[in-house]
């Protein structure tokens, strides 16, 4: 196992995203959190629809939240929804139908198989942070791209949610929450813009903060126990019963940077 499971190509595959429980668990309890910050999916369907018409390419789609805002935004007469995961394709899958032009594509990102200059926009969002060698994603993706095409990455801070790391370190629930490696310290707020550089030009780079309160150590618990950067040998209950005995039933306030790179095809 390496030190960021974030990378552990096993990991990913069969324990963060093999069924779509833990991320719909993981999202929701943050989605409850929020109290600042655009909705990442309205914000990249708002860019990608200066880009031209033609194939849309949803990367490391997910369950398909942002194909969701490209297809009622942008209308193509394509959109492929891409992402490795056969039970999260399966989740996107329902939630675009009724929508005319989508495909569901089963790959990797590091090796897209579409030919050269065929898609108008790319999207990938939240997901270049599963690669050890992010250039090598963009590098597809510049091949993908048709002349004038668009491309938008989206990713977060190395810092995100570091009151949580915090919070689970001082109460003794795993004393090295602090100190290892950020989820997305292949792909963050602060890279993500040289790396996509390396194939492609960069036209825009938007930073957004988004805040968070965790209610209560019920709320808190509900997201750590989900987050693979913890080592946490307890469920959700004895991670609330846990926190409140030791740092008290919150609540806690957190923040994570959203950074949008909009880049066009060489
Ligand atoms: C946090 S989810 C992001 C979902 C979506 N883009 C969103 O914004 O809601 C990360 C996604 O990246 C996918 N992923 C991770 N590594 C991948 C790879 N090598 N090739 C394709 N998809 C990958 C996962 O299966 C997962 O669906």
């Amino acid at each position: 196992m390496t030190a960021n499971p974030f990378l552990d190509a096993a990991r990913v595959r069969h324990d963060l995203y093999a069924d779509a429980g833990r991320i719909t668990q993981r999202t929701s309890a943050l989605a409850r959190a929020k109290t600042a910050g655009p909705h990442p999916a309205a914000v990249i369907a708002d860019l990608a629809a200066s880009g031209l018409h033609g194939t849309v390419l949803d990367i490391g789609c997910g369950r398909g939240t942002t194909t969701v805002a490209l297809a009622e935004r942008l209308s193509p007469p394509r959109l492929i929804a891409f992402d490795q995961s056969a039970a999260l394709l399966a989740e996107a899958e329902g939630r675009l139908a009724g929508h005319t032009g989508v495909e569901i594509m089963r790959g990797d990102f590091h090796a897209i198989a579409l030919p050269n200059s065929s898609v108008a926009v790319t999207t990938a969002a939240f997901c270049l942070y599963h690669s050890p060698r992010p250039a090598t994603v963009i590098a597809e993706i510049a091949r993908c791209l048709a002349p004038g095409g668009l491309s938008i990455t989206v990713t977060k801070s190395a810092d995100s949610y570091r009151a949580l790391d915090e919070v689970i370190a001082a109460g003794g629930l795993d004393p090295e929450a602090t100190s290892r490696p950020s989820l997305y310290e292949t792909f963050h707020s602060h890279n993500q813009a040289d790396i996509v550089a390396t194939c492609l030009d960069v036209q825009q780079v938007i930073h957004h903060e988004h805040r968070f309160r965790f209610t209560d150590a019920d709320h808190i618990a509900a997201y750590v126990a989900t987050n693979p950067k913890y080592q946490l040998p307890y469920d959700a209950i004895e991670i609330a019963q846990r926190l409140r005995e030791t740092v008290g039933d919150g609540p806690l306030e957190t923040t994570s940077t959203v950074t949008y790179v909009v880049a066009a095809r060489r």
